[in-house]
């Protein structure tokens, strides 16, 4: 419980730091940067975050003395550990003087990075310990002045990136630096407070911003007052016009969104944004650290993100002695191998023309091509394209050099495309893309479509008609902290606020009769069963949504729950389920809370349909299990 406290504050903490009381509309315009450099950023996609932080230097590991012993698998979180672990400034000044990392070379890094297909790099050039990567006359706190290493990194790096065609960002934190008293007071401008600013911040972004060729991304942090906010906005562009802001620097300012750590919008987004992801459970290197990405979960994230508009940027941790690892090297080259062959669909294409992803995966586009960034391989030969209108005249594998071509068959609610034709060295288990090359305007009708092959996912971001529910709309992946014991913890999107009148409604059509099992992913963190209401076509199906909390933590909540019987859906457009809860098992469920002090509530998350297959044959009606399915009513045939 504890732990899910302290989580839910430091969420409230990032919202309220970084997302409240918005400068107005017009300084907004007047702070961003120019229309041409935005486009220019996101086209980019693929961008790598370095957190080479000095507290490596503690090897993740400090007993503070005269304090009882900290459990020794604490974790102390990477870049944080001088706040975690309580080390006493001079302690921890000391430590960073004796900190000589000689295996880095600015040239290796840049290599790797190269080969990773990232196209920007942004470098933590001062983090929350104060510590700059870089030559400073504002103190001697930094990699050149203090202690025994005695070089300019960034310097070195931008010089090494910019050689090989990478452009160069920085992360400053500028809302926290532990050496500085940088808390806010409510209502007046402390004299530290100011000074931190004029003394140390502006200072160094003038440095950051002239010494070292050009900059593309300022990547400020924790947010900051007004007046700052847009000092800092105003020197970095001053000297890089086209520089992008990210949108931690405050006050609603800022070019890109950066939604929170490892976040995902479950939607696809007009207005720029960014996930930043952490590698393995840390930014900084953590040497417990044992689950890191593998090439296909950064290739699939990466396919997600490109697909609802967004940049990935993913971090990498060099350990103490300046070495990128070889775990994230090895992934790193990965990744760039797949984005040799399919970097098109990922380089400056648009986002998908789907509100979200689909059941086999993404979408991306260019203009007269449709990308299928397809994840999950169909059962049968083709892979259905739902609601695609478009006549194509011609599909292909991206990563296939002959482009053998691919038979496309349209029928009413979309198409197929059949990708068992394709040359099986082009079918990547990871990422298979397809091109399909359309001619005039790409025509999709964004209704779902059951076709009888992989579970349609309804999403409650997506429905129509939901009275007074609400929704969150990104999904974090990897914590960014270790949870001993957790692989792979995630915290979900949802709707919430269900109470009475609160329904969510989707359409939907059928591109072939079958049987569906309808499942539905909730948290019910209250202490009693409640009853789900799914209505079909008019037709209502009542299903237990038993109690989910469990002393842990909030986002692994989340659990199915799957109608006992499958429904007949038959072929037909403009279908319609719904969700709501049983207003009497409402009622009496949210008297109590699963657990004191937290609300007693109702999170959906989806609404899947899975078809059953194989789908209904001549004979089929002898499958006891079946015949007692009564086909659904009001479909429009
Ligand atoms: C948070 C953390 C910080 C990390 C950053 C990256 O603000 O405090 O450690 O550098 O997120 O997104």
């Amino acid at each position: 419980m504890k732990k899910c406290a302290a989580a839910l504050s430091a969420l409230i903490l990032v919202a309220t730091t970084v997302f409240a009381a918005p400068a107005k509309r017009n300084d907004k315009a007047e702070y961003a940067a120019p229309p041409e450099a935005v486009r220019a950023w996101r086209d980019l996609g693929f961008e790598i975050f370095i957190h080479w932080s000095a507290g490596t230097v503690f090897q993740g590991r400090f007993k503070p003395e005269g304090k009882p012993p900290r459990e020794f698998e604490r974790d102390l979180w990477g870049e944080w550990i001088k706040a975690r672990a309580g080390i006493p400034q001079e302690t921890y000044d000391a430590a960073l003087k004796t900190w000589n990392p000689k295996d880095f070379n600015a040239d290796e890094w840049a290599d790797i990075i190269a080969a990773s297909g990232g196209k920007l790099v942004v470098y933590v050039a001062k983090h929350h310990d104060g510590f700059a990567h870089f030559k400073s006359a504002a103190n001697d706190f930094n990699t050149y002045d203090w202690g025994a290493f005695h070089t300019d990194v960034f310097g070195e790096l931008c010089k090494a990136l910019h050689k090989r065609g990478i452009k160069t960002g920085f992360y400053y934190s500028h809302g926290k630096d532990w050496r500085h008293n940088t808390r806010r007071a409510r209502d007046h401008i402390t004299r530290e407070e100011r000074e931190y600013f004029e003394k140390i911040v502006y200072p160094h972004l003038r440095e950051l911003s002239t010494k070292y060729g050009r900059q593309t991304v300022a990547w400020f942090d924790l947010g900051a007052r007004e007046e700052f906010a847009k000092k800092c906005i105003e020197i970095v562009r001053k000297y890089n016009p086209e520089i992008m802001v990210s949108s931690r620097v405050g006050r609603g300012l800022g070019d890109f969104a950066t939604g929170g750590d490892a976040y995902i919008p479950v939607t696809t987004r007009d207005a720029p944004w960014e996930t930043c992801m952490t590698f393995s459970y840390h930014w900084a290197w953590y040497p417990e650290d044992r689950k890191y990405k593998t090439p296909e979960e950064v290739i699939r994230m990466l396919a997600e993100v490109r697909s609802k508009g967004g940049n990935l940027l993913l971090n990498i941790g060099p350990d103490v002695r300046g070495r990128i690892t070889f775990r994230e090297k090895t992934c790193l080259r990965k990744v760039g191998e797949w984005l040799k062959r399919n970097g098109d669909s990922i380089y400056a294409a648009s986002p998908s023309p789907y509100d979200a992803g689909l059941p086999w995966g993404f979408c991306t586009t260019k203009p007269g091509k449709l990308f299928l960034h397809i994840l999950e391989l169909p059962t049968l030969d083709y892979v259905y394209v739902p609601g695609l209108k478009s006549p194509i005249s011609r599909a292909y594998v991206l990563a296939d050099e002959k482009k053998k071509p691919l038979k496309v068959e349209a029928d009413p609610y979309g198409a197929k495309v059949y990708l068992y034709d394709a040359a099986p060295d082009s079918i990547d288990y990871r990422d298979t893309v397809v091109v399909l090359l359309y001619e005039d305007q790409l025509d999709i009708d964004k209704i779902p479509v059951l076709d009888n092959d992989l579970d349609t996912r309804f999403l409650p971001q997506l429905a129509a008609g939901s009275g007074p529910l609400k929704v969150t709309d990104r999904s974090r992946l990897t914590p960014v902290i270790d949870h001993p014991g957790v692989q792979e913890p995630r915290y979900y999107a949802y709707a919430f606020g269900f109470g009475r009148g609160a329904k969510a409604t989707w359409k939907f059509h059928c591109a072939a009769d079958n049987y569906f099992y309808l499942i539905v992913k909730y948290a019910n963190m209250t202490d009693k069963t409640v009853k789900g209401l799914l209505t079909v076509n008019g037709k209502k199906h009542t299903i237990d949504l038993p109690p989910t909390f469990f002393e842990g933590r909030v986002w692994e909540c989340f659990k199915t729950a799957v109608t006992p019987k499958p429904l007949a859906i038959l072929k037909g457009s403009n279908q319609t389920v719904s969700f709501e809860l049983a207003p009497e098992s409402l009622d009496a469920a949210l008297e109590k809370p699963a657990v004191r002090r937290l609300r007693a509530s109702f999170m959906l998350n989806s609404l899947s349909f899975k078809a059953v297959y194989p789908p209904p044959y001549e004979g089929y009606g002898e499958n006891p299990n079946m015949t007692k399915v009564e086909p659904e009513e009001g479909a429009e045939k």
